[in-house]
């Protein structure tokens, strides 16, 4: 069985981190189907958005692969390290959301918080605790963790390792909903049918417009996203979306 196994409801394609013996923790082999996933779904113009979830009960991704890492070196981790090759999930133009059933610890909460919406299962829980491995976050946790929910709650995170559960996390700003543990694939497919059904374009240049405003003064941010809102007059789906309102109907985007 593939540690990353992949299905499609409609026009979302969901992966799911499939090592629940390991708490669905992430080593090389996860690294690479996440990724080939990922990227496969992006190219493929059926799908229009997409979801991450953790297979089993317990855990969403509860982290790198501690015992895969343990014994590596520097050298090792610097040279020949695959880790890095995860930051290409961040790259993708179609959205993901990461549907979060559990522990979503260390780099879980990390690969949580590279997809561009979190909803989560009321049993979820959230922490950085690598400060309890005698290591730092390193998939981002010290800097979108802290973009996310703020210094004070980041820096509580980062250096105690104590988790937060599902409603601390929303009032945080990490989640956007919460759900019953029942409901969650429901819910997560039902927002990712819905993205996928707008016109791919918009969708494209939301995700990119929101994504500058982490990276980019105010200023430059505004600009650049007035730029984008005049693209999308380009399109064919603005002159059917907006036509589609006048006259009362739904509109039939054609992604163009
Ligand atoms: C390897 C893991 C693992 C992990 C759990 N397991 N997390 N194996 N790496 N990250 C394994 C356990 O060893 C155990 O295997 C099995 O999964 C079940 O876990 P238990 O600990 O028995 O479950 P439980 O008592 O319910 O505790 C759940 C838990 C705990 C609180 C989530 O497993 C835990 O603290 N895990 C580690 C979380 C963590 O520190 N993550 C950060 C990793 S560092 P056996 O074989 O014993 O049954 C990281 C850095 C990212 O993520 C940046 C990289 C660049």
């Amino acid at each position: 069985m593939a540690v990353v196994e992949t299905r499609t409801e409609g026009d979302v394609g969901i992966l799911t981190v499939n090592r629940p013996e390991a708490l669905n923790a992430v080593n090389d082999e996860v690294i690479d189907g996440l990724v080939e996933a990922v990227e496969a779904f992006d190219a493929d113009e059926r799908i229009g958005a997409m979801i991450i979830t953790g297979g089993g009960e317990k855990a969403f991704i509860a982290g790198a692969d501690i015992k895969a890492m343990s014994e590596r070196s520097y050298m090792d981790m610097f040279m020949n390290s695959k880790m890095n090759e995860l930051t290409r999930l961040t790259r993708v133009r179609k959205p993901i959301i990461a549907a979060v059933n559990g522990f979503a610890l260390g780099g879980g909460c990390e690969i949580a918080m590279m997809c561009d919406l979190v909803i989560a299962s009321e049993k979820a829980k959230f922490g950085q605790p690598e400060i309890r491995l005698g290591v730092i976050p390193g998939w981002g946790g010290t800097q979108r963790l802290t973009r996310a929910i703020g210094k004070a709650k980041a820096m509580d995170l980062v250096l105690t390792g104590r988790m937060m559960d599902a409603q601390e996390a929303e009032r945080s700003g990490l989640v956007s909903r919460i759900v019953p543990p029942e409901s969650l694939m429901e819910t997560a497919i039902e927002a990712a049918q819905a993205i996928a059904g707008f016109g791919r374009p918009a969708v494209m240049v939301a995700k990119e417009a929101v994504n500058r405003a982490q990276e980019t003064t105010l200023a430059e941010g505004l600009l650049f996203e007035q730029r984008l809102f005049y693209s999308l007059f380009a399109t064919e789906d603005q002159k059917e979306g907006m036509a589609a309102f006048i006259e009362k109907r739904q509109p039939s985007f054609k992604n163009k």
